[in-house]
């Protein structure tokens, strides 16, 4: 391993709002982020393939009624985000290195209020096609871990993704969809509030546009 990666992974175990393997809350988070780790009861939302965490800490500091929680497996990404919101006091931001198909081992049913998945890979491969973060196995969770009026986002430079998500939704049960392939052509933007993460204006720097939407999932009768 680097050294610069050595690093981040000691800050990661010191760092708080970092939630990892070998710490107790990692253990114990389900059913519990709001009163044992944020301290109050604000609405979780959680950003997926976080990466260094733009989306986490850029709405948190907007919104500081809600608690924010990045996700990503990768830990010297996370440190990043982590780093940036303890040195702007950001006390309602978190981190959890995990795999996202194991999310339902860190979250209670109904406890989400909003999901936010920015530039996931895109898996482009046939084979590849469960692994892809808007496959119907994760909706599934996702639907499961939303609260009744939870929207989930997604924001992707991949047409193909895009378009296979669409095609996913069109068999699921769900409502208030809403799209765009040029995100910074339509009012949608408004909701991002300028926030790009390093991996989004890479390829918008490769003359790439930005698909965009957002749905909830209908409720049980
Ligand atoms: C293409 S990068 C995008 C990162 C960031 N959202 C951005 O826009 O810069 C995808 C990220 O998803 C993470 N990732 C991919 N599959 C994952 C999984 N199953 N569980 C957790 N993280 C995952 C990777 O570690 C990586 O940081």
């Amino acid at each position: 391993m680097g050294r610069k990666k050595l690093v981040r992974f000691t800050d990661n175990a010191l760092q708080h709002n970092v939630i990892e393997e070998g710490k107790p809350f990692f253990e114990n988070c389900k059913g519990n982020w709001q009163a044992e780790h944020f301290g109050n009861t604000n609405p979780l939302v959680l950003e997926l393939a976080c990466g260094r965490g733009e989306y986490t800490v850029g709405l948190a500091a907007i919104y500081p009624e809600k608690n924010f929680i990045g996700v990503d497996i990768k830990g010297a990404r996370i440190w990043k985000g982590s780093s940036i919101a303890l040195e702007q006091g950001l006390t309602n931001v978190a981190f959890l290195r995990t795999y996202i198909q194991n999310l339902d081992h860190f979250f209670s049913p109904n406890e989400i209020q909003s999901i936010w998945i920015i530039h996931p890979d895109p898996r482009p491969r046939n084979k590849d096609a469960k692994r892809r973060l808007t496959h119907p196995r994760f909706l599934a969770m996702y639907k499961q871990l939303l609260s009744a009026d939870g929207y989930v986002h997604l924001k992707t430079d991949n047409s193909g993704l895009f378009d296979y998500t669409l095609e996913v939704l069109q068999k699921q049960p769900i409502k208030n969809l809403t799209f765009t392939r040029d995100l910074y052509s339509s009012l949608l933007a408004a909701a991002h509030h300028g926030i790009k993460t390093k991996y989004e204006k890479a390829f918008e720097a490769k003359g790439f546009t930005i698909n965009y939407l957002k749905f909830q999932f209908q409720e049980e009768i």
